[in-house]
């Protein structure tokens, strides 16, 4: 049988980063306390690896503030700026692994902020990416989540406005609240800040998906990322399945297949998908 396995399938570039930076921060410093705001992917099985190297993670603000020691290593979504004094305060070494597509959207918001524009973000207004955005406006900052939303907000065209977008935004629905806001807001910056990552991954995902008789897309149960790339490959090739590691993979599926591709979520690890790579071409 013949597998084809996605170039993108997997870590994106920002998170790949962030995982390898915890790695080296436990080489580099043993007997330190190393920990991550957040998990740094979501992946239980990494998580679960660094913990039982030492790595602890921190979930909340409070119990962020109550570390005094040892290194805080922030997470490809980055960040509040607040976070970054309140570690500083407390002379806690900070190891910033934020992805450099997001480090430019808080540039971009702090300098349109401080330039007196307001702040517009397309995005999930819960996810943590969008949260550390947030913090780093200077100025009222509206979420919107879906195009249809922008008509509930009061819009002032007398005012300034800076848009930028979740690295992870729907491109189409970006582009249609772009439309939307531009008939009401005469002075407004659009700043497409989603990143290719998602988009390639996707249509690679269907291109493969469209040339194989069947197709394996590998991810937590919770990411949606992973979901979509189902849903995608799916639409081109009925017989999709939708794994969670190896043991999730049922050999008798492919069977009668000549041909079979594979893709990953982006917080599916290499070992994970490497696995599946291996007991298909058996
Ligand atoms: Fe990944 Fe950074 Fe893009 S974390 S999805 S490469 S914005």
């Amino acid at each position: 049988m013949e597998v084809v396995l996605a170039k993108t399938a997997g870590f994106c570039f920002g998170v790949s980063r962030a995982v390898e930076q915890v790695y080296e921060q436990l080489e580099k410093n043993q007997g330190v306390p190393i920990y991550t705001f957040g998990p740094i992917v979501h992946n239980e099985e990494v998580v679960e690896d660094l913990k039982s190297k030492g790595v602890q993670v921190i979930n909340t603000e409070e119990e962020l503030a109550a570390v005094e020691e040892g290194i805080v290593i922030i997470r490809a979504h980055g960040v509040a700026k607040r976070i970054y004094d309140l570690l500083e305060r407390n002379g806690v070494t900070v190891v910033d692994a934020t992805c450099p597509f997001v480090k430019k959207i808080h540039k971009k918001v702090q300098e349109s902020s401080r330039a007196g524009r307001e702040i517009i973000i397309a995005g999930n207004p819960v996810h943590p990416e969008v949260q550390g955005i947030i913090g780093w406006c200077e100025t009222p900052v509206t979420v919107i989540e879906q195009p249809e939303d922008v008509e509930r907000y009061q819009w002032d065209p007398n005012k300034e406005y800076c848009l930028v977008a979740q690295t992870t935004y729907h491109y189409q629905k970006f582009i249609n609240i772009i439309e939307i806001l531009k008939k009401v807001l005469y002075n407004i910056i659009c700043e497409n800040t989603i990143c290719n990552a998602t988009h390639e991954r996707q249509a690679e995902a269907a291109q493969i998906a469209s040339t194989v008789d069947a197709m394996i897309v590998i991810g937590g149960r919770n990411s949606s990322n992973t979901q979509k790339l189902y849903e995608i490959c799916r639409g081109k090739c009925k017989d999709t399945y939708y794994i969670q590691t190896v043991d999730g993979l049922d050999t008798g599926w492919l069977t009668s297949m000549k041909k079979v591709g594979i893709t990953a979520g982006a917080s599916t690890p290499r070992n994970i998908i490497q696995e599946v790579v291996t007991v298909c071409q058996r």
